[in-house]
C-alpha cells in the first residue's frame, strides 16, 4: 500500500488524474472502474483538461461503473449514468458503447446482476478502480455488513449514505432507497486499486479503512489485502493518521 499525501482536493485530484493517466499511457486499452460522487469530479476535470490538450486518448479504453440506482434511468438527472456522461464521457474520445454501468431500470434482480458480472469478466477484469470512500466506510455502495465474497448486487442504502448523498436530491423523500453495486469481490479482483479522500468527513473512514480491523463493519478495510493499492487523500482526510503518524513522500506511513 502507497499512501500519497495531498495539500487539497484539487492536488489530491491532480496526482489520481496522474495516475489513470499512465495507465491509460501504458495500457491504451485499459479497462477502468469508474466511481461517482464528489471525490472524483476534479480528476475527471483533470484528465478532460489533458485529452484536450491532445496529452491522452480514450478511444480504446473501456469503462465499467460501480453503481447506479435503482429506479432511475440513465436520463434521470440523479443517476450515475448521467453524472458519468456530464462529468467525464461527454467531453471525452471514449466510444460509449465500451462504458458500462448498472442498469437503475431493470427490476429483475438477478439478470442485472449477472449480466454486469459477465460484463466485467468479458472485458478481462479492470486494470485500474477507482474507487471514493463513503464516511460509514462503504466501497462502491457496500455498505457496513456486506460480505467480502459479494460480487454485483443489490443494495439497500443505509441511513447513513442516505443522509449523505440527499444533498443531490430535492429531498431526502425523492431519494431512491435501493442501488446496485459491484461487489466487494468484484472490486478486490481489480489489479490495481486507486483509492481517493478529501476532506474531514473521511477521516475516521480513511482510518479505520487503513489501520483498523479488516471487518465487513467497515467494508473499505478489506483494500489492506490488496497487493495494489494506492491511496490518495488530503490533509484533511488524512488528519486522524497524520495525528499519530508521518507519511513519507514515497508514500510510506512511518
Ligand atoms: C460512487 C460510490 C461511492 C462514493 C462514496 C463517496 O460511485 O460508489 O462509494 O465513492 O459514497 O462519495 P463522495 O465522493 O460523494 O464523498
Amino acid at each position: 500500500m502507497r499512501v500519497y499525501l495531498a495539500k487539497n482536493y484539487n492536488d489530491m485530484s491532480r496526482k489520481a488524474a496522474n495516475i489513470i493517466s499512465a495507465q491509460i499511457i501504458m495500457k491504451p486499452n485499459a479497462v477502468l472502474g469508474l466511481a461517482t460522487g464528489s471525490s472524483p469530479v476534479g480528476t475527471y476535470k483533470q484528465l478532460i483538461e489533458w485529452y484536450k490538450k491532445g496529452d491522452l486518448d480514450f478511444s480504446e479504453v473501456t469503462s465499467v461503473n460501480l453503481d447506479e440506482y435503482i429506479g432511475l434511468g440513465p436520463e434521470d438527472k440523479n443517476s450515475y449514468s448521467y453524472f458519468m456522461r456530464s462529468n467525464f464521457f461527454d467531453h471525452i474520445n471514449i466510444d460509449s458503447k465500451k462504458t458500462y454501468i448498472p442498469n437503475g431500470l431493470e427490476n429483475d434482480e438477478k439478470k442485472e446482476c449477472d449480466r454486469y458480472n459477465l460484463i466485467i469478466s468479458r472485458c478481462g477484469g479492470i486494470d485500474l478502480q477507482l474507487l471514493g470512500i463513503g464516511n460509514n466506510g462503504h466501497i462502491g455502495f457496500n455498505e457496513p455488513g456486506t460480505t467480502f465474497e459479494s460480487e454485483t448486487h443489490r443494495v439497500t442504502l443505509s441511513e447513513k449514505t442516505l443522509a449523505a448523498n440527499s444533498r443531490f436530491f430535492e429531498s431526502i423523500d425523492k431519494m431512491p432507497k435501493y442501488a446496485y453495486s459491484m461487489g466487494i469481490k468484484n472490486i478486490m479482483q481489480a489489479r490495481r486499486i486507486l483509492l481517493i479522500a478529501s476532506g474531514k468527513d473521511k477521516s475516521d473512514a480513511l482510518y479505520k479503512a487503513l489501520f483498523g480491523a479488516i471487518t465487513p463493519n467497515v467494508p473499505a478495510s478489506i483494500l489492506q489485502l490488496h497487493n495494489n493499492l494506492t491511496v490518495i487523500a488530503d490533509e484533511k482526510a488524512l488528519s486522524q493518521i497524520l495525528s499519530t503518524h508521518t507519511i513519507s513522500p514515497g508514500g510510506h506511513i512511518l
